[in-house]
This record gives structure tokens, sequence and C-alpha cells, in this order.
């Protein structure tokens, strides 16, 4: 699965991100990618990607660095700034846009597939 994260700097992209992976028990520190990329955390059956491509610049990277192979099927992968890969990166599944208000954040949720459909569904079924 592939899920884009849209929104301006300090929007919430990687503090969701964070509370998706407590919320499925990981109990470690959650870190910004903002360096290295990427993280990974395998947990709870699961085998999650989490991508911050703000300082990603070198279309070569992507190869070298092995990200196409992690779009793989298998993994859930989210991605802040997924901008900075267009033509790399491939489609998404849900797209999630976030808007700064006073009041905390604002988030639209999209359904870019029929995978992504069935996602928003049971999401929409436990809200
Ligand atoms: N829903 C929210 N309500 C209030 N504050 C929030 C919310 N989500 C995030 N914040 C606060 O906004 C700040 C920035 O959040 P975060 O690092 O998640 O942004 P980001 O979108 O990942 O930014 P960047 O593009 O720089 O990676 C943090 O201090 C965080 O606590
Ligand atoms: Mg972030």
């Amino acid at each position: 699965m592939v899920i884009y994260l849209r929104g301006d700097l300090g929007a919430g992209k990687t503090t969701l991100v964070r509370g998706v992976l407590r919320a499925l028990g990981f109990g470690g520190r959650v870190k910004s990618p903002t360096y290295t990329l990427i993280e990974q955390y395998d947990l709870a059956g699961l085998n999650l990607r989490h991508f911050d491509l703000y300082r990603f610049r070198d279309a070569e990277e992507w190869e070298a660095a092995g990200f196409r192979d992690e779009f793989d099927g298998r993994n859930i992968c989210l991605v802040e700034w997924p901008e900075q890969a267009q033509g790399l990166l491939p489609p998404a599944d849900l797209e999630i846009v976030f808007d700064i208000r006073p009041q905390g954040r604002a988030l639209d949720i999209y359904a870019r597939s029929a995978t992504g459909k069935e996602c928003l569904a049971a999401l929409s079924a436990h809200c």
C-alpha cells in the first residue's frame, strides 16, 4: 500500500505516522526520517516504511538507495513530501491532505485505488 501525506512543514505528517505506530503497539522512539529519508518498522504482522522525501533531490539515488524495491506490494509505505519524487513513486492508494487550523488540524483523505477505497470504508466504519 502507498499512502501519500501532503501538507506544509509542520502540518502533522510525522505526528500521524507516530500515532499509527503507537496504535499498532510500537513503544520505541519514532524518529522523523528527515536525513535518513526512510525508517522501517516491522510489527503487528505489517511491514511499514516511513519516508520523508523533503531532502530528496537526485533521481539516481532512488534506485541506488533501493527505494524502488520498497514498493513491492508487501510494504505499507507512508510518504511525506511525495511531490519530491514525482515520476519515481508509484501512485497512491490513499492520499491524506493536512491543513493547519487554529485548533489542531483538518485532514482530507482520498481513496485513489480499489485498495484505498476498501481501507477508507473500513476507516469510516470505525469513526
Ligand atoms: N493534530 C495536531 N494538533 C496540534 N498540533 C499538532 C498536530 N499534529 C502535529 N502537531 C504539532 O505540529 C508540529 C509539527 O508536526 P510534524 O513534525 O508532525 O509535522 P510534519 O508535517 O511532519 O512536518 P515536516 O514537513 O517538517 O516533516 C509538532 O510540534 C506537533 O506536535
Ligand atoms: Mg515530518
